[in-house]
């Protein structure tokens, strides 16, 4: 089966979140946890931006062994020293240089027409090469980016020797239809494109992520980009942990899969969370705390006979014990008697449907019923009684 590297950006474009700073401390313990992971690639930080994250940088470059290390740089030579130094002592050490394509970056942002861009690509490429073997090279909103124009730049970075290139949708625009199909030009009109990766990387500000993430696996995307929790930037990034279990959950459609430590997932997305600050809802898909529970009295009974009935996955395969049935004013008898045996109340069936319509009552005024509530209603019963 085809494998799918996973170029895990959390402590990158994970921390641009508005509201996260970690420090060099906080950046060690999460990249230790992505190695335990099975992350093929970890970008670091972006060591230009300050000192701190340069010297976060190189503590995780000299820590990890098992992970490519990399450092994020824009296309100029102070950004390249920058990751020159941080990557020093690392096992595997990366570069990832970008420079934005699209008509709107390159008028607005830039102040560069299309052979500038090219131009500074290729010299940014070229210097880079001077100190490092593995070269990532990003056409930052290739997503707005002209076909032709992508195809351009893309070939100049395979000729000029980079070992991957990401095709980052950048704003999260594209409809996965439209993400794949970039992904199928460059396939066919880029020359010698077997002699690199190519990268997805997606930004949620649509709510397309993880699809359209997908949609570049569908037409031969070799690596993908994303973060823990899909933190990052606005809406986020792609949740790496979500990639991972559609391969897993859906190998028959995708044929690919990642070779990421599954039962870590549930360990790694609650560390993010904690250091960063960031509260994962839950309803998140593979990580909220909903994730594997079930409240309505139809789920509940259906799962009581056979969990595949309302679970495509297990609890098990990210590293948590068990599915949780949650006592709620949705809930039928079936749970309720279950959670009774669980709590040790052995009843008669005429006690078990006055406890019932009790609990039911209690289930009006409360989202949730909890065991203590209900060892209370019953041993408040049992004395009554
Ligand atoms: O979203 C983006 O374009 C990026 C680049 C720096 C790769 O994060
Ligand atoms: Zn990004």
């Amino acid at each position: 089966m085809r494998k799918i590297h996973i170029f895990d950006t959390t402590l990158r474009d994970g921390e641009q979140s508005p509201g996260v700073n970690l420090n060099t401390r906080e950046k060690l313990e999460i990249a230790y946890q992505l190695e335990k992971l099975g992350v093929d690639r970890m970008e670091a930080g972006f060591p230009a931006a300050s000192p701190g994250d340069l010297a976060a940088v190189n503590a995780i470059a000299r820590a990890v062994k098992n992970s490519t290390v990399i450092g994020l740089s824009r296309s100029r030579e102070q950004d390249i020293e920058a990751v020159r130094e941080a990557l020093q002592g690392a096992q595997d050490p990366c570069i990832h240089l970008f420079l934005a394509t699209s008509p709107i970056h390159r008028q607005h942002k830039l102040r560069m027409d299309k052979a500038q861009v090219l131009d500074t690509a290729r010299s940014a490429i070229r210097y880079a090469k001077r100190y490092f073997s593995k070269i990532e090279f990003s056409l930052e909103d290739a997503g707005r980016t002209e076909h032709d124009f992508l195809v351009e730049v893309t070939s100049m970075a395979v000729q000029e020797g980079a070992a991957v290139v990401n095709i980052p949708d950048t704003v999260g625009y594209l409809y996965p239809e439209e993400y794949g199909n970039l992904f199928r030009i460059l396939k066919t009109q880029v020359p010698d494109i077997e002699k690199v990766q190519l990268s997805a990387h997606c930004h949620n500000d649509l709510g397309m992520a993880t699809a359209n993430t997908l949609a570049a696996i569908m037409n031969g995307a070799d690596q993908i980009e994303g973060t823990v929790n899909g933190i990052g930037e606005r809406a986020g990034n792609t949740a790496i942990e979500e990639i991972a279990m559609a391969l897993e959950t859906r190998q028959e459609l995708f044929g690919a899969k990642t070779t990421l430590e599954l039962s870590e997932i549930a360990r790694t997305s609650r560390l993010v969370s904690r250091l960063t600050g960031m509260v994962v809802p839950g309803n998140k898909a593979i990580v909220g705390a909903n994730a594997f529970a079930h409240e309505s009295g139809i789920h509940q009974d259906g799962m009581l006979k056979e969990k595949t009935t309302y679970e495509i996955m297990t609890p098990e395969t990210i590293g948590l014990k068990e599915s949780k049935l949650v006592l709620g004013k949705h809930s039928g008898r079936h749970a309720f008697r279950e959670k009774l045996v669980e709590l040790g109340f052995i009843l008669e069936e005429d006690e078990v449907n006055r406890a019932f319509a009790q609990f039911k009552d209690l289930a009006d005024k409360k989202k949730e019923v909890t065991d203590d509530d209900l060892i209370a209603l019953l041993e408040e019963k049992l004395v009554d009684s």
